[in-house]
């Protein structure tokens, strides 16, 4: 129930046009990480201070204005050049719709094209996050269409689609992030139970660690983490060939514990005014990250 309510406010356009205007309230401060790039740089570098590498996210999605797509390209591409300028260890994770998928799947290439071309000329590594079900398919298309020119791009695996054993086959020479999946998906696609979404996981995970190219680990849940620790050690995975990875301000603890435990880990850093839809699906995934609002405003 709370979780559909928090999803659906996350979709609401009003709400969030408003939260853009307003900066990061609510505290959406302890999980995002700035508002514009600079804030961001100095965010990475504590990280990476740490031994955690990031990937950086430019806040926006379900844009519908080329000029709002094009404000996103341009502050990608910044970020990129930050990246280099300053020699922190990050890539870039984005969102199709934040580049006008919604708009024209050309126009989106365009965007995509540029950025990956950008970032290649640093070697510096591009993630497609992936969004809800509509745009599942368009996304992989882009990505089919970028991948013939570049090899700097991967993308996400979410374990409530059914289809998601077949994706992750199809894509099993790409650098993959697998993770649950944290939109509403109807019974059509995607399974609804969590223990199934559970198993799925796990079954993904395990198959690209021992059959794919890199494998991102996206997760808070230690009971996957403890599983994986352990399957990587009877299975003999160096451990070259897969991260952990968690949100900005999700279990710092358990960040730099398995950081300095030795396993490569990535902090996911979402950065920018448009942090309300981000913000409302981290409340639906764990009501307890309410948390977070209430300290907020006790601690005025
Ligand atoms: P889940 O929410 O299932 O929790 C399982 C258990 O873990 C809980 O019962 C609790 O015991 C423990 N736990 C979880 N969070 C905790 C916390 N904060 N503190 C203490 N204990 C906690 N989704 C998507 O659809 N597309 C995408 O591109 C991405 N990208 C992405 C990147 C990264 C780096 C992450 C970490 C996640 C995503 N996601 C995503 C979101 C993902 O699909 C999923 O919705 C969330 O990670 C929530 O699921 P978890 O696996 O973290 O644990």
């Amino acid at each position: 129930m709370l979780k559909d309510f928090f999803i659906g406010l996350s979709q609401n356009q009003l709400l969030n046009s408003a939260a853009k205007k307003y900066g990061l309230k609510m505290g959406a401060q302890n999980v995002v990480a700035g508002t514009n790039v600079a804030e961001t740089i100095q965010s990475i570098k504590e990280l990476n201070a740490h031994g955690i590498s990031c990937t950086v996210d430019n806040l926006g999605e379900f844009v519908f204005e080329k000029e709002e797509a094009l404000a996103a390209k341009k502050q990608i591409l910044e970020v990129i050049e930050a990246i280099h300028e300053h020699g922190v260890d990050a890539h870039i994770s984005l969102k199709p719709s934040q580049l006008g998928l919604d708009i024209d799947i050309d126009f989106c290439l365009e965007n995509l094209k540029e950025i990956a071309a950008k970032a290649k000329s640093y070697e510096i590594f591009i993630n497609f996050d992936m969004e809800d079900h509509a745009r599942l398919q368009p996304s992989f298309d882009l990505l089919d269409e970028l991948s013939k020119d570049y090899d700097n791009i991967g993308t996400v695996i979410q374990a409530y689609f059914f289809r998601a054993v077949e994706d992750i086959q199809n894509y099993k020479n790409f650098r993959l992030r697998i993770v649950k999946g944290a939109y509403k998906e109807t019974e059509e696609y995607a399974y609804q139970d969590k223990k199934e979404i559970d198993e799925n996981y796990i079954q993904l995970i395990e198959w690209h660690l021992l059959n794919g190219k890199f494998t991102s680990i996206a997760t808070h849940d230690h009971h996957v983490i403890n599983h994986v620790k352990q399957f990587v050690k009877e299975n003999d995975i160096p451990n070259d060939k897969f991260e952990f990875q968690m949100l900005y301000g999700f279990r710092k603890d358990m960040q730099l514990q398995l950081a300095s435990e030795g396993y490569n880990f990535c902090t996911y850093v979402p950065f920018g005014n448009d942090w309300y839809g981000y913000f409302m699906r981290r409340l639906a995934e764990r009501p307890q990250n309410l948390n977070l609002v209430v300290k907020q405003v006790f601690n005025k």
